[in-house]
């Protein structure tokens, strides 16, 4: 580094500042993560002071909430909460090659169909690339357009030349700002070329798209640096392997989070799928042990999903233990509970649970399905396959009640289940289904015993 600057170590992986190298970040524990950056800058470069600040009253405030956009694709409206909000920051983060570039191409593609301007800036691909991209999924309207550029100040006067509704950067790690000297992808670097996407979207009511790549290893400022800066912050994740991604809000200013959007990959772009349920239970095994559908709750909407388990007899000293798709810890917790509660010998047996399809799923509520799924393989009795089961499972064997339990009934009727598993204490909430079997249970002794 320069002598005579002003430098500063920063955690690569979640942006804590330091005097001082270090070997394990205080603040995120990784190891080996700090790098030296030049912190000078410019004194007051984005602060903008205004000689009188006059408070408002809020009353005479007028409410934004009915000028959303929408962005032509249901889902992902459904994730930023109704639509795009008009001078909002939202950050797409994933993993390379999900998507990301993919998905802000075809908003664009909604956009200009709409009549409405939106400019694409991309610091990792040539503009051959995206029109190759852009062919594939489809027609694009006349107000396209595309910038291949990373400094950022000659984006900021494009941005105002240009004037558009929207504006996408791809992606955050490429761009850099001359003021800040160390190099793109660093976190200083990644913060001040943020804090400057902010002024204009708040400052000309323009929505802007920020992709950022997440790396397992920290090794370029992942953007959980931005997550505090940005309004909304949305993850695109996915098997590499399988065609559907999800795109999940992990924070929103303008709308709920826990919401997700479910995308097929196709060959022409991202396609949305409108019934994930039926999407997630295609290919479910017909009379096979250990395995149950179970009701999770996505933000407002329940999915259906298809819980594997296989218990079988261990030749090992610590029998080995698998959760795939659902945490790992929590079927650890399960088993212990089915251990002490049911007397199962569980712990000579190998267990795995798998959730079908890739998808994750966190919901307590999928506890009872996990459980009776791994009984089921341990005593090698198929469930009545059309049956489904939630609720969440206690220490002491209890089978607690969850909401929204009506929906999750609902739902389970309109993809042909006729049994439903549920909490006692929720039962009342659901009511009458006509054609569907309520089976409301009180302890898992008490699912087991009558399944
Ligand atoms: P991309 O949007 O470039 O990913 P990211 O920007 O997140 O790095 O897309 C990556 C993958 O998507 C790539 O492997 C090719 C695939 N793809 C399709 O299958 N169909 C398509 O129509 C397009 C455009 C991409
Ligand atoms: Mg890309």
């Amino acid at each position: 580094m320069a002598k005579g600057k002003k430098t500063a170590f920063f955690c690569q992986n979640c942006g804590y500042e330091s005097g001082k190298w270090m070997g394990q970040c205080p603040a995120c524990r990784e190891w080996n993560t700090f790098a030296e950056e030049i912190v000078e800058k410019s004194a007051g470069a984005h602060t903008v002071r205004r000689e009188t600040a006059e408070p408002v009253r809020l009353s005479s405030i007028k409410s934004g909430e009915e000028s959303r956009i929408s962005s032509g694709c249901g889902e992902l409206d459904r994730v930023l909460g109704g639509g795009i909000v008009p001078g909002s920051l939202v950050l797409v983060g994933g993993d390379p090659g999900i998507g990301k570039s993919t998905l802000l191409l075809q908003v664009c593609k909604n956009m200009t169909q709409q009549g409405r301007r939106v400019l694409y800036i991309s610091g990792e691909e040539s503009l051959q690339q995206i029109k190759m991209r852009a062919e594939r999924i489809g027609k694009i309207g006349e107000e396209l357009l595309l910038l291949c550029e990373t400094n950022l100040e000659t984006i900021k006067s494009a941005i105002q030349r240009v004037k558009p509704e929207a504006v996408v950067i791809d992606s955050i790690q490429t761009m850099y700002n001359e003021t800040v000297g160390s190099a793109p992808g660093s976190v200083s670097q990644v913060r001040e070329s943020t804090s400057l996407l902010m002024q204009i979207a708040k400052g000309m009511e323009i929505t802007v798209f920020i992709v950022g790549h997440v790396t397992k290893e920290g090794v370029v400022a992942g953007p959980r640096v931005l997550e505090h800066m940005v309004d909304t912050v949305l993850y695109f994740e996915g098997d590499r392997h399988a065609s559907y991604r999800i795109l999940r809000g992990v924070k929103n200013r303008f709308g709920s989070t826990n919401e997700i959007g479910v995308f097929e990959m196709r060959e022409t772009g991202l396609e949305e799928v409108k019934n994930p349920s039926e999407f997630m239970l295609d290919g479910k095994p017909e009379g096979a042990s250990g395995s149950i559908v179970a009701c999770s709750m996505e933000g407002t909407r329940p999915i259906l999903i298809e819980i594997q388990a296989l218990v079988c007899r261990s030749n090992m000293a610590i029998p080995r233990r698998t959760a795939v798709g659902t945490d790992y810890n929590r079927v650890n917790l399960l088993m212990a509970v089915l251990e002490k509660r049911l007397g199962l010998h569980l712990s000579s047996y190998d267990a795995y649970v798998n959730i079908a399809g890739g998808i994750r799923m966190n919901e307590p509520a999928i506890d009872l399905a996990v459980v009776l799924a791994l009984v089921s393989s341990y005593k090698d009795r198929p469930i009545d396959e059309k049956a489904i089961a939630f609720g969440e499972v206690g220490l002491s064997g209890e089978v607690r009640g969850v909401s929204m339990a009506q929906q999750r009934a609902l739902e389970a009727k309109k993809l042909g289940f006729t049994t439903v598993i549920m909490p006692q204490v929720s039962v009342k909430a659901v009511g009458q289904i006509d054609g569907v079997r309520i089976l409301g249970v009180r302890s898992l002794k008490d699912a087991v015993e009558r399944i």
